[in-house]
């Protein structure tokens, strides 16, 4: 299984797909994690609000792979914001996954209405200088608020990670992200496999011998987007990573881009107030 890298900074890449564990139940998550790392996933994706982070450290430890072949996202609460309390909130996760050094860490929601983005980034910063974490980056961002960030930021954030799928696709996000030179990382990249069903996926799927899945995963990767799908399944676990045998034609990924209906499933970051 040969999964390309994406550059964030010197030194420092991504494998574009990985595992996410949102909703995995913390007794699920070591289980979980170590079937995916057994079926060649090399980055997973968590946060402190999952309450799984200890289950994702396990696995990595009893898989016995060297540190630095896995990749590990965490993201910091929205409670936790705030440059009296962000530092010790990764202290706290740092902890529990077990690890010296966390890959890569997300402001998770920017929730504008506290106001504490920026001061949250300079707490991240920090962390970043002293080599806590190797990249630092930025969640559910709106255009307004990377550009207010940036009037701010020392270091520009490494990844975006926002929701994406093909019938929500928010290509003025993805263009502002791309344009302060943010990759972009697409959360509920199936739509929660709302977005399975459509003809365009499933006539495409037919035509390739794949699975819906394969497709909507195949047509992300394809954009230069990192994709970070949640299973608990084995076999689907198996085959969202076996992406490299097949290849979308332009009228295929135009079929799928047209189902666009501007419909987001989760929280609209400017609004989404909770801890
Ligand atoms: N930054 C944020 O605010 C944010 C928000 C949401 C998600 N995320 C991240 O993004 C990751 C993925 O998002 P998500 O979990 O919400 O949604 P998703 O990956 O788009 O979809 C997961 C759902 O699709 C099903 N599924 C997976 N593979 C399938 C396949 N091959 N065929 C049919 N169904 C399949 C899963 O079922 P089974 O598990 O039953 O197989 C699960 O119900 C999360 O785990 C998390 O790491 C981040």
């Amino acid at each position: 299984m040969s999964v390309p890298d994406i550059a964030l900074e010197t030194g420092v890449t991504i494998p574009q797909v990985g595992y996410g564990v949102f909703q995995i139940p913390p007794e699920q998550t070591q289980e979980s994690v170590e079937r995916a790392l057994e079926a060649g996933y090399r980055h997973i994706d968590t946060a402190a609000g999952y309450g799984n982070e200890a289950g994702v450290g396990a696995a990595i430890r009893v898989s016995g792979l060297p540190r630095e072949e896995v990749f590990v996202t965490t993201k910091l609460r929205n409670g936790d914001q705030g440059a009296r309390t962000a530092r010790q909130a990764f202290e706290n996760s740092r902890e529990l996954l077990g690890l010296d050094v966390v890959d890569l860490y997300l402001i998770h929601w920017p929730r504008p209405s506290r106001g504490q983005y920026v001061e949250t980034w300079q707490v991240f910063e920090q962390l970043h200088a002293e080599g806590s974490i190797r990249a630092i980056g930025v969640s559910n961002f709106l255009p307004d608020h990377l550009a207010h960030l940036m009037e701010h930021a020392e270091v520009t954030p490494a990844v975006n990670q926002i929701e994406v799928h093909p019938s929500f696709a928010q290509p003025g996000t993805q263009q502002a992200t791309r344009e302060h030179g943010i990759v972009v990382e697409a959360y509920a990249p199936l739509g929660q496999a709302q977005d399975l069903a459509h003809a365009a996926v499933r006539s495409a799927a037919k035509a390739h011998g794949v699975s819906p899945a394969q497709v909507v995963l195949r047509w992300h990767l394809q954009q230069g987007t990192i994709v970070i799908p949640k299973s608990v399944t084995p076999e689907r676990i198996r085959s969202n990573i076996d992406l490299f045998g097949f290849e979308l034609s332009e009228p295929q990924m135009d079929a799928i881009s047209s189902l666009d209906s501007d419909q987001r499933m989760f929280p609209d970051p400017q609004n989404a107030d909770f801890d």
